[in-house]
């Protein structure tokens, strides 16, 4: 089977982070968030994954390269030279998503978590002998996404509307697909939206199922949304492979440490905490709902809640970071400082406090 991942856009909402590398390349819980997903299509049989991307290929297939002969699978690149939207890029790669075996192929959002569950996404879109397959999950907040209403016992789609201005349902698109290679026929070759012309016709076909997802969903797109994928991430590992959350007298709810990563003596840490690859926490910090990313140094005494901070970054002795602070990568936090949501940008170095949330270029 193939599966293709769109990963266009810019991925604004996750500056500064996204200043560093394509959304799909920031970490989540210690890996780029598309290994995530890579990880799961491989599982389930995939054997090769086509990106769409329509900037940066370079850095994305210099670093995913590493990853095809670790993982055994295929990774290719379907380069638009305008952005074509959420469809579009399915015309584009067609050749590559067509064998002949007449086999459906997964499509995924690029910033999405989940357990993906797609062994229960093959056996569902069998079941039914529609054209596509998309999964759903329900939010409180459903206008900024896609709204599904189905039918609760077939799940046949009876309606599709995107960002909707006036409630319609709460059980959204959550960007997994799994579509027959019949629906490479409905889609030209253009900037296109699946979600506004595509999965509409289709469901007026009466093509289009949809299956509500087990387990946990997020898009992570947004740092607040971030912090709250991680820890539904970290809340789903306890219940699949604890072994891999970190235990002991200093550690509180479900921290996931980093093997080459340093914790040093008298620290509390967690709930909801991950600590990359080699990060240096020292003595007597205090870290709750963070992440800290690969090769940040965190220096004694500090204190950092609801916060991410970048690659290569050092928080300083005694500072207090908190509030959706967002480091990017590189960023030095003086000795003392207090950090109440500010969003700092790469390279930068922060020798007065930031009392209220702000950017800081
Ligand atoms: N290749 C390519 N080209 N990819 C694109 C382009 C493009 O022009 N535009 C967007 N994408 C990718 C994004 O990188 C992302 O992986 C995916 O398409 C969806 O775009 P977002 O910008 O993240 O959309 P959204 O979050 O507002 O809404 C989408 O996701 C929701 C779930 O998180 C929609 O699919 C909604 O229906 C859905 O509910
Ligand atoms: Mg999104």
């Amino acid at each position: 089977m193939k599966a293709l991942i769109l990963v266009g856009g810019f991925g604004t909402r996750l500056r500064p982070l996204t200043l560093s590398v394509p959304k799909p390349l920031v970490d989540f819980a210690n890996k780029p968030m598309i290994l995530h997903q890579i990880e799961a299509l491989r599982d389930v049989g995939v054997t090769e994954v086509v990106l769409a991307i329509n900037y940066q290929p370079e850095v994305m297939l210099n670093f995913l390269k590493d990853f095809e002969a670790k993982l055994g699978i295929k990774i290719t690149c379907s380069q638009e030279t305008e952005p074509l939207g959420t469809a579009g890029p399915l015309a584009l790669a067609r050749d590559k998503l067509i064998d002949g075996s007449g086999e459906p192929f997964f499509v995924l959002n690029s910033d999405v978590i989940s357990e993906y569950p797609f062994d229960e996404l093959i056996k569902f879109h069998k079941s039914h002998g529609g054209e596509a397959t998309i999964m759903v999950t329900k939010v409180d907040e459903p206008s900024k996404y896609g709204v599904v209403v189905m039918e609760e016992e077939t799940g046949k789609v009876d309606r599709f509307v995107e960002k909707p201005k006036i409630f319609v349902g709460n059980k959204i698109n959550a960007g997994i697909y799994l579509l027959n290679p019949s629906v490479l026929d409905r889609i030209e070759l253009r900037p296109t939206s699946i979600e506004k012309e595509v999965f509409p016709q289709i469901a007026a076909d009466k093509e289009l199922f949809a299956m509500v997802l087990p387990g946990f969903w997020m898009d992570v797109g947004q740092p607040k949304d971030y912090i709250t994928g991680l820890r539904l991430y970290l809340n789903s590992l306890r219940k699949r492979s604890p072994s891999k959350l970190a235990s002991g007298a200093h550690i509180v709810g479900n921290v996931l440490v980093h093997e080459t990563a340093v914790i040093g003596e008298g620290c509390l840490i967690g709930p909801d905490v991950a600590i990359g690859p080699g990060c240096v926490v020292e003595s007597g910090v205090r870290l709750s709902r963070c992440t800290v990313m690969r090769g940040a140094r965190v220096k004694k005494h500090s204190c950092i809640s609801s916060s991410i901070i970048g690659w290569h970054s050092t928080v300083g002795q005694w500072a207090r970071v908190e509030n959706m602070t967002i480091l990017g990568e590189d960023v030095h936090v003086c000795d003392e400082i207090y950090s109440n949501g500010g969003v700092v940008l790469p390279h930068k170095e922060i020798k007065s406090s930031i009392l209220k949330p702000e950017i800081v270029m």
